[in-house]
């Protein structure tokens, strides 16, 4: 391997994002509107997005955007896609915890959002989170182009609408206590979580101008990563403990919840997660760009990681 250091290359990127994270999820009124945002709802958008999470998914748009080169690149529509993805990866998380889906009381190390703000508040902050990551897409000052802002625009519907995230968490939720076979499986983590990831991926570089096969090869990456994502949280929810998570080991089996640690047991997952890494590596090396040293990272990370 090289020597490239995913933590050094990480941390001025971590730094940008939670400034940026920082200053857009406030409660100011844009400009042209009359209304700020209720104070509580805010409170708890902002307790929702900050001081917490890995940021696997803004870290994947910056590197996919960085590895399809500087020509057409645009650092500001990065950013904000970058943000964007966390927006909604943030309001699933709020929506996922609520006691109607897994209710769980611990994320990121803190009280959940419904335990904190209250349901009816934790919902309305999801609601605001993902509308917000849309009005991040579209700014009025003319910094993205408007032909990016589309693209990215339908990039991210896709990737969190009914045939990706909701959908998958439609799954997952009508999949309690039952015996999936190992493609029903496959298809509810894809969707569930893999799109996003590799919605992520697509976003950062379509923010860039990627050959027609670079793009298909990232297309390839982002999905064997995503999948492999899943494939590890289902693992460590059962191998970890709640404080090395951030949040409440062993709730897949509380909610008997099909995994891939149920079906196919601990080993053959850890096994099938480091084929998806190598399916992932593979794409990368067959995308014809020539830096893809923090995709790289990424993968590995994402398949190595212990929370
Ligand atoms: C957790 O995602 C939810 C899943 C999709 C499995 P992360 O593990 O990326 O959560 P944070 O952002 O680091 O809290
Ligand atoms: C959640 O999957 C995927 C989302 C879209 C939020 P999980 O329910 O397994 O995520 P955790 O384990 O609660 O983070
Ligand atoms: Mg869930
Ligand atoms: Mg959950
Ligand atoms: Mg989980």
């Amino acid at each position: 391997m090289s020597d490239f250091d995913l933590e050094v290359w990480s941390c001025t990127r971590l730094a940008e994002v939670e400034r940026a994270l920082e200053r857009w999820v406030t409660g100011e009124t844009p400009v042209g509107l009359s209304h700020g945002a209720p104070a509580e709802l805010m409170e708890a958008m902002r307790y929702a997005v900050l001081d917490g999470g890995k940021r696997l998914r803004p870290m994947l748009v910056l590197a996919a955007h960085e590895s399809v080169g500087a020509e057409g690149a645009n650092g500001e529509a990065a950013l904000r896609a970058a943000c964007a993805v966390e927006l909604i990866h943030a309001y699933s998380l709020v929506h996922d915890d609520m006691p109607c889906m897994d209710n769980d009381v611990l994320r990121r190390g803190k009280p959940t959002v419904h335990v904190k703000f209250g349901e009816a508040t934790a919902l309305l902050a999801g609601d605001a989170l993902q509308a917000l990551a849309f009005e991040l897409l579209t700014p009025w000052d003319g910094s993205v182009p408007a032909q990016v802002q589309a693209r990215l625009c339908g990039r991210l519907a896709r990737a969190a609408g009914s045939a990706g995230m909701a959908g998958g968490q439609a799954i997952d939720l009508a999949s309690v206590g039952l015996p999936l076979d190992e493609g029903q499986l496959r298809e509810m983590h894809e969707l569930k979580t893999g799109a996003l990831l590799q919605g992520s991926v697509a976003m950062g570089a379509q923010c860039g101008t990627p050959t027609e096969p670079a793009m298909a090869a990232l297309e390839r990456y982002g999905a064997a990563i995503g999948l492999a994502f899943q494939v590890v949280d289902d693992i460590l929810d059962v191998i970890s403990d709640s404080a090395t998570l951030g949040k409440t080991a062993g709730k897949d089996a509380d909610n008997a919840k099909p995994t891939y640690v149920s079906l196919l047991g601990l080993q053959p997952s850890r096994d099938y997660a480091q084929q998806l890494l190598r399916q992932s590596l593979v794409a990368l090396e067959v995308s014809g760009l020539s830096d893809t040293r923090a995709l790289r990272a990424l993968a590995n990370m994402v398949v190595n990681r212990a929370n």
